[in-house]
């Protein structure tokens, strides 16, 4: 038995962790069998990477993108290894948070080369992609705005709480890249309104899901 692997992708703030959540929720009520996970931080080297490239590091120093994304493809490495193959070996639903287009968003809009990032994904990918990739879509300013609330409402130290117009820039940079590969994979991406309130976009992925859970044997409703 084969299993299924859905990653789900977006700009910060556009709902990912709620709306995967609600997912992982929603199958195991139906007694499916699930794995939940998520780039970087899925492994305990994965752990230790995503404080390294998400926290404040201490030295001040600048990284270059190279260096940042080799980190990104480490994390990737051990996590396909010690969690993703061998839950879709055993015919598990495997539901991620952020994957290869996350790197190719991000990195790309960071000024690496797309042919650097097609290297490493034939070396750590070997030809494995998810079945459907769920992009949540909306504008970064808004998107950004919930993040301001989320962090504030957590109090998160390091957190960053505004966002200046060159990162929004760069969001909306991030976003125009997840728009092109939507535009470019239309049979493996769903393009998903994200403004919508929390329970619209629940339906608009049950939609997409349930489809690919009975074509391949899980028989959702
Ligand atoms: N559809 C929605 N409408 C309004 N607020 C939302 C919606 N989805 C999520 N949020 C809120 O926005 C913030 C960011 O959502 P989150 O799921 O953490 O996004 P991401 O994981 O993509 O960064 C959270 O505080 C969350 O509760
Ligand atoms: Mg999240």
């Amino acid at each position: 038995m084969q299993g299924v692997f859905i990653t789900i992708e977006g700009v910060e703030g556009s709902g990912k962790s709620t709306q995967l959540l609600r997912l992982s929720e929603r199958l195991r009520r139906l007694d499916l069998p699930v794995m939940v996970s998520k780039e970087p931080g899925g492994t305990a080297l994965g752990r230790e990477l995503r404080r390294l490239l998400l926290e404040r590091h201490g030295s001040g120093e600048t990284w270059c993108p190279e260096a940042e994304l080799l980190l990104f493809y480490a994390d990737r490495a051990q996590h396909l290894e010690a969690l993703i193959r061998p839950a879709l070996a055993e015919g598990k639903i495997v539901l991620v948070d952020r994957f290869e287009d996350s790197t190719r968003a991000y990195q790309g809009a960071s000024g690496v080369a797309e042919s650097s990032m097609d290297r490493l994904n034939e070396l750590v990918l070997r030809g494995l992609r998810p079945h459907l990739t769920l992009m949540l879509d909306m504008d970064p300013e808004a998107s950004l705005q919930r993040v301001e609330v989320r962090n504030l409402a957590l109090g998160a130290e390091f957190a960053e709480t505004r966002f200046d117009e060159a990162e929004l820039e760069f969001h909306r940079r991030v976003r125009n890249r997840f728009l092109a590969i939507a535009q470019n994979h239309p049979n493996r991406v769903a393009l998903i309104p994200a403004r919508d309130p929390a329970d619209q976009v629940e339906a608009a992925i049950w939609q997409r899901v349930a489809p690919l859970l009975r074509s391949s044997g899980f028989g959702a409703d």
